[in-house]
């Protein structure tokens, strides 16, 4: 089953190119830009990590992105984790940034974007793996800061196939966003947002994403489970549900493969992914293994659940078909 699960070709749709910084690459940035480290040596700092919630996750995360400073860098780590998932037969893989987190630092949204961009194009033509860009705007930041973002984004809009919400959701509710995902489905941008597993008012945050912003997917949204009337929403809505079982572990201590064999058995829209996958220890191949050894799936649900990420994929239906 292993071998079988690596060999397939496979779609990603929910990882944040922050959370594919892998120690390796984070020393080599630190030394290259004059950062200083917390810890001596790439264990060290592995050692370090001690995720039980999202706000312990976040600090770890956030803090480590000094090391990000100019536009190679972000080619760089780009770069590494299309080769990462390209080594694992993903196909496609549809990518996070949190810009935000890089002008907060003096880096600018050019020097990020245009970064990035480089090291897609280059994979796509050496690797053959191809992408797209989500932007995500940080919840526990202002909605001015964030509809400041989008603006900057305008120029580069072609090379934006998405806007996300992430970071800490604790009285960060959808609608506090939702003259900017108003104003970026205008721009003709898809629209996702994070309500991940046990976060405060999940199941409010769940709603207003379908009923007030009119998401056209919901990152995580476990939790839906828990309303009837959220799962029969998801389901007519067709809305792709990016679900990441290393992940949520550290939440729930487990990889809520009861939740998924629910969600299939709902027939929901349910796609595997990695997340933050440096941080997590588990890349796509990972989290698919280690999901189908805890719930037990079959092949043929194994492969439900690859070929629901390419349903689920913002292409179009050409493109799709070519991987479908
Ligand atoms: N949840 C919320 N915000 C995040 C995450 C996550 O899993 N990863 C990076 N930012
Ligand atoms: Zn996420």
């Amino acid at each position: 089953m292993q071998t079988f699960i690596e060999k397939m070709p496979k779609a990603e749709l929910h990882v944040h190119l922050e959370g594919t910084l892998e120690p390796e690459l984070s020393f080599a940035l630190a030394a290259k830009n004059g950062v200083e480290l917390a810890y001596k040596t790439p264990e060290a700092l592995i050692a370090a990590y001690d995720f039980h919630d999202l706000p312990s996750f976040l600090s770890i995360y956030y803090a480590a992105m000094h090391v990000l400073v100019d536009e190679d860098d972000f080619y760089q780590l780009t770069y590494q984790y299309l080769t990462k998932a390209s080594s694992q037969n993903t196909l496609y893989a549809e990518l996070f940034f949190d810009p935000q987190a890089h002008t907060s630092r003096g880096v600018s949204f050019d020097t990020v974007i245009t970064g990035i961009r480089k090291a897609q194009i280059d994979a796509e033509e050496k690797l053959g793996i191809k992408s797209q860009l989500i932007l995500c705007f940080l919840r526990d930041m202002s909605a001015e800061s964030a509809m400041g973002h989008l603006m900057l984004a305008i120029p580069y809009l072609k090379w934006l196939v998405g806007v996300g919400l992430d970071s800490d959701e604790r009285n960060n509710p959808p609608i506090k966003f939702a003259e900017v995902f108003a104003k970026a489905k205008q721009l003709g941008l898809k629209l996702t947002m994070h309500c991940d597993v046990n976060q405060s008012n999940t199941l409010t945050h769940i709603e207003q994403c379908i009923n007030d912003i009119e998401v056209d997917r919901i990152d995580h949204g476990v939790n839906s489970l828990e309303s009837d009337m959220l799962c029969k929403l998801i389901k007519d809505k067709k809305l792709g549900l990016t679900v990441c079982p290393v992940s949520n572990q550290f939440v729930v201590q487990s990889l809520t493969s009861d939740e998924i064999h629910s969600m299939l058995k709902k027939d929901m829209l349910v796609t595997i992914n990695s997340d933050d996958p440096a941080y997590f220890r588990a890349y796509l191949n990972e989290n698919l293994v280690a999901l189908q050894q805890e719930g037990k799936f079959t092949q043929d649900q194994m492969v439900t659940l690859v070929g629901n990420s390419f349903t689920a994929a913002w292409l179009d239906e050409q493109t799709k078909q070519r991987y479908l």
